[in-house]
C-alpha cells in the first residue's frame, strides 16, 4: 500500500487530517477544524501555514516562491532548527541550522484535543545518517496542536549513555501587512548579539521597528513578545516555554535578492521572523536519559 494510504488509514481524522502526496513526492498533512486550518509538511516536520478562522490573513507566512523538495528547506512556515542554530561551530560543510528541517520524519500520533484542535506528533530518530552529522542517540518529537491557538512542542530525549549539548529553534516566519509598519514588544532591556555587520553585543531599548537587515540574538530570555501591525490591524502574540533566545531576523532587500525564494518582487516585507530558540549561550545541555522540551503558543487578535 502507498504510504499517503497507510498514514491516512492509521492517523488520518475524518473532516480534521488528511496527508497528500506533494507533486515533489513529499507528503503533507492538510489539517482544518472549526478553529483553524493548517499545513505541515513530513520532512522536516515543517509546518507550512496556519490561519484562524477569526484571521482574513494567514498568521504564519509561506513565501509564494516556497519549493518544496526533497533534502531542501522550505521558505517561511516553521523550520525546526536543530540539533545547531546557524552555522555549525566547527564543521562549515554540514547544513546551517541542523538536519532536522531537511529530513523526513515519521507521523507517531494524531488526535483530538477537549477543546476541538487537531493533534499530530511527528518523530525524527536517529540514524546513521543523523549520526555522521551529530553522532549522539536521541529521539526528536514536534507536536502540532492546531485551532485558534497554534501549540508546538518540541522535545529532546536522550536516549544514549552520554550527555549532549543542542542548539534549536522554531523559526517562525510570521504574516504581516509590511515591515516598516510593524513593531516587536517584550524585548526592551535584553541583551542581543547584533548579527548585522560582525557580532556585537547591544541591549534593547524599547519596541523593534526596522528599517534594514535585522539578525538578532536575543539572550537569557523567556519574555513573551508582540508583533504589532498597524497595517493588518492585529497584534500576533508569541509565547514560550524551555527557550532563553529569541531571534529577531528580516533579511531587507539586497539579502532578499540573493536569497532568490523570498517571493518576488518584496515578499520578504510581508513577513517577519520572531523565533523561540536556544543558542549561543542558552545552547541546553541534555543528559543522558533526560528530556527537554521547548514549546511555543501563538494567537492574533485584531485591533
Ligand atoms: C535566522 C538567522 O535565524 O535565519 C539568519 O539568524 C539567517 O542569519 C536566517 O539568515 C535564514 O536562514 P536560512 O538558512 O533559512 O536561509
Amino acid at each position: 500500500m502507498i504510504a499517503v494510504q497507510q498514514l491516512n488509514m492509521q492517523f488520518g481524522i475524518k473532516g480534521q487530517l488528511e496527508f497528500r502526496e506533494d507533486i515533489s513526492g513529499l507528503i503533507v498533512a492538510e489539517i482544518s477544524n472549526q478553529q483553524a486550518s493548517a499545513s505541515l509538511c513530513l520532512q522536516g516536520a515543517h509546518l507550512m501555514t496556519w490561519k484562524p478562522r477569526s484571521q482574513a490573513m494567514p498568521v504564519i507566512w509561506l513565501s509564494r516562491d516556497a519549493k518544496l523538495a526533497a533534502g531542501k528547506s522550505i521558505r517561511g512556515g516553521a523550520p525546526v532548527c536543530w540539533p545547531w542554530f546557524g552555522p555549525h561551530a566547527s564543521e562549515p560543510a554540514f547544513p546551517g541550522h541542523g538536519y532536522a528541517r531537511t529530513v523526513p520524519w515519521e507521523v507517531v500520533e494524531s488526535g483530538t484535543e477537549p477543546g476541538g484542535e487537531t493533534r499530530l506528533t511527528l518523530r525524527l530518530t536517529d540514524s546513521e545518517k543523523t549520526r555522521a552529522q551529530w553522532p549522539h542517540d536521541c529521539t526528536l518529537d514536534l507536536t502540532v496542536i492546531v485551532g485558534e491557538t497554534l501549540r508546538m512542542l518540541l522535545s529532546t530525549k536522550n536516549t544514549g549513555a552520554s550527555d549532549f549539548v543542542i542548539g534549536e529553534a522554531l523559526h517562525t516566519y510570521f504574516q504581516i501587512g509590511d515591515i516598516g509598519a510593524v513593531r516587536v514588544i517584550g524585548l526592551a532591556g535584553c541583551d542581543y548579539w547584533d548579527k548585522v555587520g560582525g557580532s556585537t553585543l547591544r541591549k534593547q531599548d524599547g519596541a523593534i521597528s526596522f528599517s534594514g537587515e535585522t539578525d538578532r540574538v536575543y539572550i537569557n530570555t523567556a519574555a513573551k513578545c508582540v508583533i504589532e501591525d498597524e497595517r493588518l490591524k492585529r497584534r500576533i502574540h508569541v509565547a514560550k516555554s524551555g527557550s532563553l533566545s529569541t531571534v529577531v531576523w528580516t533579511p531587507w532587500t539586497e539579502k532578499a535578492s540573493k536569497m532568490g525564494d523570498m517571493g518576488q518582487p518584496d515578499g520578504w516585507r510581508e513577513m517577519v521572523c520572531v523565533e523561540s530558540v536556544n543558542a549561543m549561550e542558552n545552547v541546553v545541555k541534555v543528559a543522558a536519559g533526560a528530556k527537554h522540551t521547548m514549546t511555543v503558543e501563538y494567537r492574533a487578535e485584531l485591533i
